[in-house]
Formats: structure tokens, sequence, C-alpha cells
């Protein structure tokens, strides 16, 4: 759906030409093996899905839940595993799928962690990346789109859960009258 109360920042038909271009890079960059792509709950479902498609091999998907405490305000968030993978990783390429990256707190403590599962590769594609706010050092080897420090919403992103489903990326700089 759109909201014609918000305004568009990356529209769905740059979403999902970007998102066939990045299927098609990281397909070249696989040509063997299994790669299995891990969903970061919630946001990252709607990416993950249509990036998954995107692929022009075989992939594996998996789900993994995290919650995050005090992100973006100090350099040193909680963060929590509340759903953990199906699929074992060892010596397989594994690709972190995130909507957004923004302090780096979520993206720094996950690589940490499947590292010590002992995948053959372990690698981050992002949907969006907003540099300006990082805390905490990732290497991003996929982005799909580097974004100013604005609010947004949309295609996975929410406000208290609301605005997942737009088809667009928006700005929600301020909670719109209703
Ligand atoms: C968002 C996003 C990342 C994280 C990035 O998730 O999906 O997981 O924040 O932020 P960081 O770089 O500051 O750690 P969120 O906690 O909003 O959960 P959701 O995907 O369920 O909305």
């Amino acid at each position: 759906m759109t909201d014609p109360k918000l305004p568009v920042l990356i529209s769905a038909a740059k979403i999902q030409a970007r998102i066939r271009e990045l299927g098609e890079q990281i397909s070249a960059d696989y040509p063997n093996g299994h790669l299995h792509m891990i969903c970061i709950l919630k946001g990252a479902c709607f990416f993950l899905t249509d990036l998954a498609r995107a692929m022009k091999r075989d992939v594996f998907v998996d789900f993994m839940g995290i919650s995050t405490y005090g992100r973006g305000k100090t350099s040193s968030g909680e963060v929590k595993v509340t759903k953990d993978l199906d699929i074992e990783l060892e010596g397989a390429d594994v690709l972190i799928v995130e909507d957004i990256v923004d302090s780096g707190v979520t993206l720094n403590y996950l690589m940490h962690l499947l590292e010590q599962r002992n995948p053959k590769s372990l690698r981050i594609v992002a949907l969006l990346d907003k540099p300006e706010r990082r805390l905490r050092p990732v290497h991003v080897t996929y982005v799909g789109f580097r974004i100013p420090d604005r609010f947004v919403v949309g295609y996975g992103l929410d406000y208290a859960e609301k605005y997942r489903n737009l088809d667009d990326i928006c700005v929600l700089d301020e909670e719109p009258a209703t």
C-alpha cells in the first residue's frame, strides 16, 4: 500500500530495481556451494523474500530474532537472541540479510555470534545504510542505498509496528496527524 501523507524517499520501483541488481551481483559472487540467507526479524523479511527470488541460484533461508536495548543512545546497546536459527552454519557461505544498518550495534553483535559457528564465509547485505549514525564498526559488503539520517518507514521498517507494509520507503520525521 501507499500512504499519501508521507514523503517518498525511495520508490517501490527503485527498490525492486536495486534488488534485481543485488540478486545478480550476489549470485555471481557465490557460484558454488550452499548459500544460507539469514533474515533478521522482523523488518528484513520483506527484503529477504524479494532478494531470495532475485537470486540466480539455489539458496537456503532461515530466520533469527534479535532484540536490542539502548541502541542509538550509547555505544553499549544490549543485544539478545529471541529466536535462533534452525539450520547449522558450519562450512556454509552465510549472508545476513538486514533492512537497515543504523548504529551497527545489532550487526556487530551478530557477526561475532555467527563467526563462532564456523561458517565458510560470513557477509552482510543491507537494503539501507545510515553511515552517519554508526557507533560500532560493521563491514557491510552489499548495500542497497546509503541514506541520510532521517527516520524512515515502509518496506519492512516500522514506527511502533506501523507502516511496515508500505511499498515505498518514506520519511517519518514527525508522526503525522491522523
Ligand atoms: C532494526 C533493523 C536492524 C536494527 C539496526 O531492527 O532491522 O536489526 O534495527 O539498528 P542498529 O544498527 O542501530 O543496531 P528493530 O530493532 O527496529 O526491529 P524490527 O526489525 O523487528 O523492527
